[in-house]
């Protein structure tokens, strides 16, 4: 290590902060998307009709500007061509997702679409072709109408469904997928889909069905761990992990101790409601989150809580279930005080956590939610190492929105700050990143927000029948990156107007 520090430390600030820039030996780079936001071809090949084709068609007045997911970036049709752009991003891995309902049209194993595993095998095989490793989630988001129809993530059996599809995936695809995500983001599904009409299928029983999700989930996640582990991984020598996204919380005012006791507990409710029970000892959702929700129930007059802890069996088969930590993060909002936020649905798990929140802080970009504080991020990795056992952490999505702008200076400001960040407690801290995944290739169908806000390196023209890819500065910056696995200096991707935010 104490090589790899003087080789690193290529500055140090005036305020006398060091300023790491080298990445270390092994560290691996690559790029996301999920099936839904690039795949299209909503309805061909025999794929039946997820979620997001439900709500977006039968209620496309809830996406910004009217658009979905039928054609999207048409990476059905294009996948070569992708594949030929992360190749020239020399990018290590690639992670993307599987449509479920492609490949198991009644969302269960009665049917397999031949079609779907075709299309999977000659993207699996282009990628080979390149020397690109796959990292493959098998759910993000898309699940099958039929299997929503019962109830969804709401529904115990979804423990067995999501089980055996994943276990059609390892069996088609586990000879070439060495690394599998199996849930992209729980406490979006859970919290933003069931809790909420952020997400499809937009159920909105707030306090109620993000807790019945969250218990499925868990136990979901586990099984497939375990058929990973148990069954496969002695032949298939892969490894397996979940990705948890955050937004980090943080006091408004640090030297308030009631609320860095209140950005303590946001974190644990939000980060640690799927964390806590896989990646502590101890196991089972955090105890202040059970807590809590078990004080608000009585008060609404419940004879149960909304939330109950696992029993002893489901403690253990969760705990450890996954390889690695997962970490997906974009932002950081602040914690300003006690008290029911006044957006908070009643009751709801922000109404649980007791505290209010402001996303008053850092720099902007093109989605109201994400602000730019990269110190967020280093925060936010220096607690996982402590709450989380030091355990081995993937960043699995981080990335940055703008309108579409080719000149993307906005996008290389936040990569640089964030991957400084990150940095820093690699050298600093110790903290164990092992690698670092952008989110996304190529702008795409971004939920809710539809086309308004995009992630990509690569601008997609969605009035083109083509869907031409051009790339922005940001694939170059990206592509420099990753060829000299350092933070590039080169003048061309400083914003004339910079400002730096670079110092934590
Ligand atoms: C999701 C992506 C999404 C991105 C930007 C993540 O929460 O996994 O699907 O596009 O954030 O919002």
């Amino acid at each position: 290590m104490a090589t790899a520090i003087i080789i690193a430390l290529l500055a140090i600030t005036h305020s006398g902060i060091a300023h790491y820039t080298k990445f270390p030996e092994g560290f691996t780079f690559g790029v996301a998307t999920a099936s839904h936001q690039i795949e299209g071809a909503w309805n061909v090949s025999g794929k039946s009709e997820n979620v997001w084709d439900r709500l977006t068609h039968s209620r496309p007045w809830m996406i910004a500007d009217g658009t979905n997911g039928d054609i999207a970036c048409d990476s059905y049709n294009k996948y070569q061509e992708d594949v030929d752009h992360l190749a020239y991003l020399g990018v290590d891995f690639y992670r993307f997702s599987l449509s479920w309902a492609r490949i198991l049209p009644t969302g269960r194993v009665d049917h397999v679409n031949p079609d779907g595993i075709r299309y999977y095998n000659a993207l699996l095989d282009a990628l080979a072709e390149k020397n690109i490793e796959p990292l493959v989630t098998l759910f993000h988001w898309d699940l099958p109408q039929s299997l929503q129809d019962l109830g969804g993530w709401a529904n115990p059996k979804m423990i067995d469904y999501f089980r055996d599809y994943s276990d059609v995936c390892f069996r088609e695809f586990g000879d070439r997928i060495k690394s599998w995500i199996t849930i992209n983001e729980p406490y979006e599904i859970c919290e933003d889909a069931y809790g909420d009409d952020k997400k499809a299928p937009a159920i909105d029983s707030h306090g109620v069905g993000n807790y019945l999700c969250s218990d499925n989930l868990l136990k979901a996640h586990a099984e497939v761990y375990h058929l990973y582990n148990d069954t496969y991984r002695p032949q298939q020598n892969g490894r397996i992990m979940i990705s948890i996204n955050s937004i980090w919380y943080e006091p408004s005012d640090p030297e308030d101790a009631e609320q860095v006791a209140l950005a303590e507990v946001a974190n644990q409710f939000k980060f640690g409601w799927f964390a806590h029970p896989i990646f502590t000892e101890e196991g089972g959702y955090p105890a202040v989150m059970v807590e809590n929700v078990a004080q608000q129930s009585q008060a609404e007059g419940l004879p149960k809580s909304r939330l109950e802890q696992f029993d002893d069996y489901w403690i253990e088969r969760i705990k450890g279930t996954s390889d690695f930590l997962g970490i997906n993060h974009y932002t950081t909002h602040l914690v300003t005080g006690p008290g029911v936020d006044p957006i908070a649905k009643s009751p709801s798990w922000l109404k649980d956590i007791g505290a209010v929140t402001t996303m008053n802080v850092g720099g902007d970009s093109a989605s109201e939610w994400l602000r730019v504080v990269p110190t967020g991020f280093a925060n936010l990795l220096r607690w996982c190492k402590s709450s989380y056992n030091d355990a081995p952490i993937y960043i699995t999505e981080n990335g940055f929105s703008d309108r579409g702008d080719l000149d993307d200076y906005g996008r290389i400001q936040y990569l640089n700050d964030y991957l400084s960040a990150l940095l820093h407690v690699i050298y600093e801290d110790d903290v164990k990143v092992l690698g670092y995944t952008l989110w996304t290739l190529m702008d795409n169908f971004e939920w809710r927000a539809g086309f308004s806000e995009r992630f990509g390196l690569y601008y997609v023209d969605i009035t083109d029948p083509e869907r031409l890819r051009t790339p922005k500065l940001s694939a170059d910056y990206y592509k420099q990156l990753i060829a000299a696995r350092e933070l590039p200096e080169d003048d061309r991707f400083k914003n004339p107007a910079h400002i730096d935010r670079s110092e934590l």
